[in-house]
């Protein structure tokens, strides 16, 4: 294997409050241009794995392992190196739309400062990029939309312009924590395509939480299974999905998935079964 893009080795979280293991012994990897899901249910520790990976968890939690991203040690960074990478490297798509836009800015502005950050400081030259971005997620209403603040935006909207500062940025890696939850079930399939022209529009690498695993078959290549802050089952997706080897897993694969039908009415096949 290459060298992976994202190489985590053992990460354990802490709550040093109470002393509760949070996440035990956690690893993976992840190469290149691949998607890597991560599966379990609710309060299993999939987004502190991930917040962890980029210094966005609370103080009070405590890690240690390792998580190296282009041999940089993530969790040795500093808060200035975390937000460098988080404006460059990696960008987290989050469980909930709102709280990754600033409630004081226009959304036009917040875009604006991330492509400024990227060297692109003619304004002309925003809006044009801005707008082709709009248009490949086939969002309208972009001269309202820019001059909207977040609170005045569905939270599927914000979702989506979560989306378009993903591209904006063009980052090596983009985290995705549910970020279907706050759509309804025809956006969640639209929002899938887009997941996926993204992928192939800027060649990076994902990683989608998810407790849909309609979503995860349609879309990665590995999954990683976690319950109660354990890693249960891990390895390319057919494999686990199909043959999977823990009762666990066995559990959430027969557990009915929202988009099943869906899936298989408008793809009318059947191999989003679960
Ligand atoms: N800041 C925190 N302090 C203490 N415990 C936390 C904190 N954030 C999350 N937890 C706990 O860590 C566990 C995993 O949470 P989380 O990663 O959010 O689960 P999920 O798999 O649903 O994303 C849960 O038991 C949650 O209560
Ligand atoms: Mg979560």
């Amino acid at each position: 294997m290459s060298q992976p893009l994202l190489d985590v080795q053992k990460l354990t979280l802490i709550d040093s409050n109470t002393n509760h293991v949070l996440v035990h012994h956690c690893s993976f990897q992840l190469e290149k241009g691949k998607i890597l899901a991560i599966i379990g249910e609710s309060g299993s520790g999939k987004s502190i794995t991930c917040k962890a990976l980029l210094g966005l968890n609370d103080h009070n939690i405590q890690m240690s392992g390792q998580a190296r991203f282009n041999e940089v040690s993530l969790l040795e960074q500093s808060e200035a190196q975390l937000r460098h990478i988080r404006g460059n490297d990696i960008a987290m798509i989050m469980q909930q739309g709102g709280t990754a836009f600033n409630p004081s800015f226009t959304l036009g502005h917040q875009m604006r400062t991330i492509l400024k950050h990227h060297d692109i400081k003619d304004k002309k030259t925003q809006h044009t990029l801005i707008k082709s971005y709009f248009d490949m997620l086939g969002l309208h209403d972009f001269e309202r939309i820019m001059r909207a603040y977040p609170h005045e935006l569905s939270g599927g909207m914000l979702q989506r312009l979560m989306i378009v500062m993903a591209l904006a940025l063009k980052p090596e890696l983009i985290i995705a924590d549910e970020p279907t939850t706050a759509l309804d079930v025809i956006t969640q399939y639209e929002v899938l395509k887009e997941f996926q022209h993204i992928k192939e529009t800027i060649g990076c690498a994902m990683i989608f939480i998810s407790h849909d695993l309609a979503v995860v078959k349609h879309i990665a290549d590995e999954v990683l299974v976690m319950k109660n802050g354990d890693v249960i089952e891990y390895g390319p997706v057919a494999e686990v999905l199909d043959r999977p080897k823990h009762a666990y897993t066995q559990y959430l694969v027969n557990a009915r998935s929202q988009l099943t039908t869906y899936f298989q009415k408008v793809r009318g096949d059947t191999s989003c079964s679960s």
